[in-house]
């Protein structure tokens, strides 16, 4: 077969990556992101907590991560796992206390790891002061000008103000009764009805998060995770929209979404912008915009913007060459035209693991998660054994590589949790129509023969492990040199030492069309996407991603090769 591949790239993709100027550490990191209540419990109480993160920094510093982002361990009700924040400046008695966080972060920054928190601007939990105040004052007060609050439709305003559908289903609107006890006004909540939606016109708001990055910035963090960082504006007059039947919640491709990337959001990241300027020590802002193309999201990370974007396009693509190609090379080309670093990701605690989904028998249903019920079910070890080739092709792309927490042991999604165990409001909101995300949240485990396989020793897990849990274990793992810690170890340690992070990127034209064959730096990387043998060329084996003898690189494995 001829090589077909490379009327699909763009000729601008090769080799136009920046070299990473000076110390700007996020162009290259390897950011591994803790979900806190999983990762680690000190306490045993079956929710993970700071203590238990600082407990474990070695083994991250074993693994040879640059940076941790921490999901969020704010003061919460925890009705979104945290995501519903209540007070932005202290951390829930679950996860600890101040002092806990002051100690993690110290002991991450003693082992050279630098750390992001997760911060969340567009909503509240409904249990933040500022929401009790505004359902306690008039329509139309200062209190109430903090949110979006607007009268229904309808004779008796018993419509909700427009259509939007809610993230997590149902109406994005709920109606609250006024404090003289008669229905009142609605509440704009883009996800759950307990996360009422700042107005981010509202000059009080702007200052608040001001306030609120300084505090943590004041603390010692390297930067901040920004959650929903496409959703902060609405369009003026909140006009009905209706998503494509087949869509996601992202919108339709050329869609202007009336709630997601409106032109005005960027004034915001241009001002927080000024706010991390004035720190010393290159403070960085991720955003995390769910956006249908690299070009899309390249818009977050203008020169005065934020610093990274996630690459969502990125981690949505299948397991396929030709898709890959395409938005790899999409990818460098739009990033490097703002100057910024393409990011690339596979898991994080919002989607289906890529142990699991990049081999699901059929469509993926992302976000919406999968179940015992599901129409798509993963195969196991096709689906290892592809998140180790994908994982093995990400951590030579040049850019930052973000790692979530577990995929270095190759954990699956858990499937069959009980319904009485899941939490996430997705579940409840679909009237258990979608699994949601539990799947992928599941506390990790550590030493096998120990209660919760080493999350704590009481053995409580607040969503339970599945069996065979024992065999993923971190201690296990470290004893295999084939196993996908060990893979992973060797790969962030051979990133480093070859400098792929900053390297120059060029696709090696004449391979298969199922075939990923590129350079980075002195690195080659060969990837069999297809189903029959690729002969290698010249070069000896830095890594693979699986074991295997001679120069024949088998189906669904990737290697790093070095001139001899
Ligand atoms: C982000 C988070 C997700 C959360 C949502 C609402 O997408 O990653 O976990 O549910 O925002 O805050």
């Amino acid at each position: 077969m001829t090589s077909t591949q490379d009327a699909a790239i763009p000729v601008a993709a090769t080799g136009t990556h920046l070299p990473a100027p000076g110390s700007e550490w996020w162009r290259t990191a390897v950011i591994y992101q803790i979900y806190p209540r999983s990762f680690a419990d000190a306490n045993g109480d079956g929710l993970g907590d700071l203590p238990g993160i600082t407990a474990h920094l070695g083994a991250l510093a074993d693994l040879g991560v640059d940076a941790v982002w921490l999901s969020p361990f704010m003061v919460s009700p925890q009705n979104d796992a945290g995501y519903d924040v209540a007070d932005y400046c202290d951390v829930d008695p679950i996860f600890g206390t101040l002092a806990d966080f002051d100690e993690m972060l110290a002991t991450a920054h003693g082992l050279g790891i630098r750390v992001i928190v997760d911060l969340v601007p567009n909503h509240s939990s409904d249990q933040h002061r500022w929401f009790q105040e505004a359902l306690a004052s008039a329509p139309g007060s200062p209190e109430r000008a903090r949110y979006i609050f607007r009268d229904g439709r309808g004779e008796h305003g018993d419509l909700p103000p427009n259509n939007w559908e809610s993230v997590f289903g149902g109406p994005m609107w709920d109606r609250i009764t006024e404090p003289d006890g008669t229905p009142g006004q609605w509440y704009l909540h883009i996800f759950d009805s307990s996360q009422p939606d700042f107005d981010w016109t509202n000059e009080e708001v702007r200052e608040e998060f001001r306030r609120i990055l300084r505090f943590w910035l004041d603390r010692g963090v390297d930067g901040f995770r920004v959650d929903v960082a496409h959703g902060l504006m609405k369009k003026d007059g909140l006009p009905d929209y209706t998503p494509p039947a087949d869509g996601d919640s992202m919108g339709g491709e050329d869609d202007d979404v009336p709630y997601w990337g409106q032109p005005e959001v960027h004034e915001i990241y241009r001002d927080w912008h000024e706010v991390l300027a004035a720190y010393d020590g290159d403070r960085a802002l991720c955003a995390e915009a769910w956006l249908p193309t690299p070009d899309k999201t390249a818009l977050w990370v203008r020169p005065d913007e934020m610093n990274q974007a996630f690459n969502f396009p990125y981690a949505m693509t299948d397991w396929n060459a030709p898709a890959l190609r395409l938005v790899i090379s999409e990818s460098l080309r739009a990033f490097s035209a703002v100057g910024a670093p393409s990011t690339w990701v596979l898991s994080n605690h919002d989607v289906i693991r890529h142990a699991s989904r990049l081999a699901l028998t059929g469509e993926s249903p992302q976000g919406e998660g999968i179940g015992p019920l599901s129409v798509a079910q993963p195969i196991p070890e096709l689906g290892l054994r592809r998140a180790r080739a994908a994982s093995t092709v990400m951590l030579a792309l040049p850019g930052s590589a973000y790692v979530y927490q577990g995929e270095e042991l190759g954990l699956p999604e858990v499937i069959d949790i009980p319904d009485a165990a899941r939490q996430d409001p997705t579940w409840f909101r679909t009237d258990h129509e979608k699994y949601g995300r539990d799947g992928c949240r599941v506390p990790i485990p550590w030493t096998a023969g120990s209660p919760a396989s080493g999350f704590n020793d009481t053995g409580a897990a607040w969503l339970p492990q599945p069996a065979g849990w024992d065999d993923y274990a971190r201690d296990v793992e470290a004893r295999d040199p084939d196993s996908t810690l060990s893979l992973y170890r060797r790969l962030l340690a051979e990133r480093r030492a070859h400098g792929l992070g900053s390297a120059p990127f060029t696709w090696i034209p004449g391979h298969r069309d199922d075939v990923l064959a590129f350079e980075v730096g002195d690195v080659t990387v060969i990837a069999n996407v297809g189903t029959e043998p690729v002969e290698l060329p010249a070069g000896s084996i830095l890594v693979s991603s699986e074991p295997f003898e001679g120069r024949a690189l088998p189906a669904d494995t990737a290697v790093w090769l070095i001139p001899a």
